[in-house]
């Protein structure tokens, strides 16, 4: 990694720090390595991605349906589903200092990074979060916390069909959190503990699988696309037979040139009817799907696109990080698409101890208020200031209320993040003028 690229990494942390994006988990304390707190504008950021995750996934689609399943569930789903006796990492210790690495992220093998010492013998450690269901803390209370959304869908593939009665092909879409206790959590957001996944699993006959992963691959493609990452920064990686997971026959991984180098983003992977096959066997419930038309009775194959929604954050908060010379200042910038944008739109009056400006500005506010979520009202400093502020943040439009606005009547000056250019805009227009652009 050179020099730039981690200073890079250094600009985008410290920016989400400093202006409400991203904190590190129970900071205070001296943090939890692994967990990250979202404050305003972060969050903000990840519910515009959910959202339209979740129109072009499930809501805009007559063949998905959304769930929303227990983090917590019976330790059994994870014994069948292989994640007891199979999620694991390759573990190595350092004999002299005791730090503990994942063996297949090593460098050298033969020597601690920390310390230079040699290693332990390599053994597998499980990621999943183990607890405890219940006021007894022995063997048959253990529980997991999820270490994939997936599972929550699998078991109430059942639920599903008894109660919405759908015709393959169809899938399940879930947004939620998931846990892995990672050895080595690393770089910002990229891999935590503690992360939410915005998933699908997509039922087909078997004979159709092939068809499906590559409508699904298009898809996640166009996606990429929808929240403003650059195409020439994410790349598709056929995944090795020995590298896939215990369950897929087939992935394809969508990898994002960060600034810490190519890594990977999103899977997608045919996972065939492993689930569905184990939880049948595992529970003893008929977990079949019989097709009226064919008259056949067959378990369901599995498509799964499964997209990190942390990941995703900073792919795009890399994408957009921006640093340009706007006049005669040099200012840095979040290039966000309108679409994701935590803010909208800044509404400012040209002075603020003007009152009737202020006034003014206020009822500008107000009106995009009702017809945008994300629109703030700043008179603090001057205008450049201002705009610096909003800048950083990603906001794409700037909304200035000055004395022509009152005088004569002649609108606003809306300014736009990325070239500095102003317009003036009626107030009869303004909201379908910011419409228009979102
Ligand atoms: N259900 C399939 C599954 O969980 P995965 O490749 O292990 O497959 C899917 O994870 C996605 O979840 C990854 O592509 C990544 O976006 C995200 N992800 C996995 N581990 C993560 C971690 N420790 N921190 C943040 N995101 C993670």
């Amino acid at each position: 990694m050179t020099e730039n690229k981690n200073e890079l990494m250094e600009k985008i942390v410290s920016l989400c720090k400093r202006r409400g994006f991203i904190f590190q988990g129970s900071e205070i304390y001296g943090g939890l390595a692994g967990t990250w707190d979202y404050g305003p504008y972060g969050v903000s950021l990840v519910n515009n991605i959910k959202n339209i995750w979740w129109k072009k996934f499930v809501s805009d689609r007559e063949d998905m349906y959304g769930v929303d399943a227990a983090i917590i569930m019976n330790s059994k789903v994870w014994e069948a589903s292989g994640h007891v006796s199979g999620f694991s990492d390759p573990l190595v210790e350092c004999q002299k200092c005791h730090h503990r690495f994942r063996g297949d992220q090593l460098e050298d093998k033969n020597k601690c990074p920390d310390c230079g010492g040699s290693f332990g013998e390599e053994r597998q450690f499980n990621m999943m979060f183990k607890t405890y269901v219940g006021a007894t803390e022995d063997e048959t209370s253990v529980s997991y916390l999820r270490p994939e959304t997936a599972g929550g869908m699998f078991v109430n593939f059942k639920n599903i069909i008894d109660s919405m009665h759908p015709k393959i092909p169809f899938g399940l879409g879930q947004i939620g959190k998931a846990f892995r206790n990672e050895i080595a959590p690393r770089d910002f957001i990229f891999r935590s503990r503690e992360f939410s996944q915005m998933e699908v699993e997509y039922f087909v006959n078997p004979k159709d699988w092939k068809d499906s992963f590559e409508r699904w691959r298009k898809i996640m493609l166009s996606w990429c696309d929808d929240i403003g990452l650059d195409s020439s920064k994410v790349h598709e990686l056929e995944v090795a037979d020995a590298d896939r997971a215990h369950y897929s026959k087939r992935t394809i991984d969508f990898e994002f040139d960060y600034p810490f180098g190519r890594k990977e983003l999103y899977g997608l992977a045919y996972r065939t009817d492993f689930d569905l096959q184990s939880h049948s066997t595992a529970s003893g419930q008929d977990i079949s799907y019989f097709d009226e038309e064919s008259k056949e009775r067959f378990i369901p194959h599995v498509i799964e696109p499964s997209l990190g929604l942390d990941r995703t954050v900073l792919a795009i908060l890399c994408n957009a990080y921006t640093e340009d010379n706007l006049g005669d200042e040099t200012r840095v910038f979040l290039k966000f698409k309108p679409s994701i944008a935590p803010v909208k739109c800044a509404v400012f009056p040209l002075l603020k101890n003007k009152p009737e400006l202020v006034l003014k500005a206020r009822e500008v506010f107000g009106m995009l208020k009702k017809e945008f979520s994300g629109v703030v009202f700043d008179d603090n400093g001057n205008i450049g200031k201002r705009y610096r502020r909003q800048d950083e943040i990603g906001t794409p439009f700037c909304v200035t209320v000055d004395f022509e606005t009152i005088e004569d009547n002649a609108g606003v000056t809306v300014r736009d993040r990325d070239t500095g250019k102003q317009e003036r805009v009626s107030l009869e227009d303004l909201v379908s003028y910011i419409k228009l652009k979102i």
